[in-house]
């Protein structure tokens, strides 16, 4: 059986309470399908709590979390403060984060385990680099990340995502080739039903890197394609519901 998509939008550095017509527009739609589709938005920690509160019962998320539930950790915000401004979902191993600060896999891990220990959803990413992608390592190299990565213990995997995001299609409009897609979401479902039996096969595995309205049907008609997460093309309602539609 086909699985509810999940589409999340990740604003990245972008979004102040100016924006907070984008999120209403984006989550009126997603009410209208819901069931159909799932949709989150993912904001910048300062407009997480503004966002839920303009949007009650949508799905607004952070992009990151320490991995610690408190501390001395300058400017590091915990799963209970995420939760408590009304987040429901977190990014974690953005590669934008494994790159600028210096996330290992292990931290990656941390911070999985943490989000779900607190009840939030978590989109777990992973991805090659080019210059993997060029010398034939991307599978070697991405499977290695979601063997490296993947939360242990006691977990709710209904609650888990992981998204195959090539380093070398965010941003650029470079889009992954669909059998590339197919022979890498095939990879890594191979990896979570090793990691977590039978019930890795019901991890949704999102698809990221320069998803746009022209290509989101395509990509999400790859076997093993549970959905997509969107970078630029979800700053706008008007980008962004498209791709939400296509996915329903
Ligand atoms: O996390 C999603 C992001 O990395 C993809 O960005 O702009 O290529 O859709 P973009």
């Amino acid at each position: 059986m086909d699985m509810v998509k999940l589409i999340a939008g990740n604003w990245k550095m972008h979004g102040t309470s100016a924006d907070l017509g984008e999120v209403r527009a984006i989550a009126t739609r997603a009410g209208e399908l819901a069931g159909r589709v799932e949709v989150a938005l993912c904001v910048p920690a300062t407009l997480i709590h503004r966002a839920a509160e303009a949007v009650p019962g949508f799905a607004i998320g952070a992009q990151d979390i320490h991995h610690k539930d408190k501390g001395a950790h300058t400017g590091d915000v915990c799963a209970a403060m995420l939760h408590d401004a009304g987040a429901t979902v977190v990014i974690v191993g953005h590669s934008e984060r494994r790159d600028a600060h210096r996330e290992a896999d292990a931290d990656v891990r941390a911070k999985a385990e943490a989000g779900l220990g607190a009840g939030l959803s978590v989109i777990l990413c992973i991805g090659e680099s080019l210059d993997e992608r060029e010398a034939g390592r991307a599978v070697a190299t991405v499977s290695a990340q979601v063997d490296a990565s993947l939360p242990q213990g006691e977990i709710d995997l209904s609650q888990l995502a992981l998204a195959y995001e090539p380093i070398w299609a965010i941003g650029t409009g470079r889009v992954a080739g669909v059998g590339d897609i197919e022979e890498m979401h095939a990879a890594i479902r191979q990896r979570l039903v090793a990691a977590y039996g039978q019930a890795g096969s019901a991890v949704r595995i999102l698809y990221g890197g320069s998803v746009k309205p022209d290509n989101a049907a395509e990509i999400f008609a790859v076997p093993e394609v549970g959905g997509a997460l969107v970078g630029g093309a979800s700053l706008k309602a008007a980008d962004f519901l498209p791709i939400v539609e296509a996915g329903a």
